[in-house]
């Protein structure tokens, strides 16, 4: 009967331990999350418009985490692919994506590699659709117009956004993509429109798993029959 009582008087004894020490460790080591209620997404942002763009040309490349690379493991060409590993919806903080873009100081670890940060603005970006839930679409209404298509409203930002990251310099493969008269050059051999349309013989263009709207490649499309101009 002793022995009994002190059996169960253990085993009350390591059953409490169990909990206070699993309850430390809650509060110790569990990051905030945003609550799942509260994860609708931020309603300015579309995750095929505002960031998978910016982990396709600047983390997609050939070599980096594109499908052939997929380097340690991250293959950032499509939302399955990006929220796999590395990203903690709800917490920025805990996700090693942003730990990697955003705050070590260690150049082996740092995001991009070889290649300018990201700008704040796309941290930004990057920052509030993680703490929103990291969904999947999105804010995604498009408010793309076939009828506007100049030069410095529409073709340089969009460039800007989807090619530059690649398209940095003309010592980037493929060449540069980041002033009027690289655009223009691209627009006249008839490259540009080929690769974004994804035509067969041309290099699918941001990336074989992102295409630009159609509303985009009629813009493109527009301003080069206009005569491609730095308007
Ligand atoms: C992930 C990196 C990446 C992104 C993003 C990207 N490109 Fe490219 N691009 C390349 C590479 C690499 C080449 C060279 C391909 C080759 O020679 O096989 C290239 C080549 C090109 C060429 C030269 C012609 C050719 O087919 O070789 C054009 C024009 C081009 N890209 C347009 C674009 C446009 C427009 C965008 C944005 C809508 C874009 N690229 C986004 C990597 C990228």
């Amino acid at each position: 009967m002793e022995r009994f009582r002190i059996r169960k008087a253990i085993e009350v004894l390591a059953f409490t331990l169990l909990v206070v020490v699993a309850g430390m460790n809650a509060c110790v080591h569990a990051p905030y999350v945003l609550p799942t209620t509260q994860r609708t997404n931020d309603p300015a942002i579309c995750f095929e418009r505002d960031i998978l763009p910016i982990f396709v040309s600047n983390c997609a490349k050939s070599g980096c985490h594109d499908a052939q690379s997929h380097k340690s493991g991250y293959q950032l060409d499509s939302y399955a692919g990006i929220i796999k590993k590395g990203i903690v919806p709800g917490n920025a903080a805990a996700s090693s994506i942003w730990e990697s873009i955003a705050i070590t100081a260690d150049e082996d670890e740092k995001m991009p590699q070889n290649a300018p940060p990201l700008s704040t603005a796309q941290l930004d970006l990057i920052k509030r659709w993680i703490a929103y839930g990291a969904v999947d679409g999105g804010a995604c209404t498009s408010t793309c117009d076939t009828g506007s298509f100049t030069y410095s409203g529409v073709i340089a930002p969009m460039m800007q956004s989807y090619c530059v990251g690649c398209h940095s310099s003309s010592a980037a493969a493929g060449g540069s993509l980041a002033d009027y008269s690289s655009v223009k050059n691209a627009a006249v051999n008839g490259r540009l429109i080929g690769n974004i349309s994804h035509l067969p013989g041309y290099n699918p263009m941001p990336s074989a798993s992102l295409q630009l709207s159609d509303c985009q490649v009629t813009q493109v499309k527009k301003w080069v029959a206009a005569g491609a101009l730095n308007n």
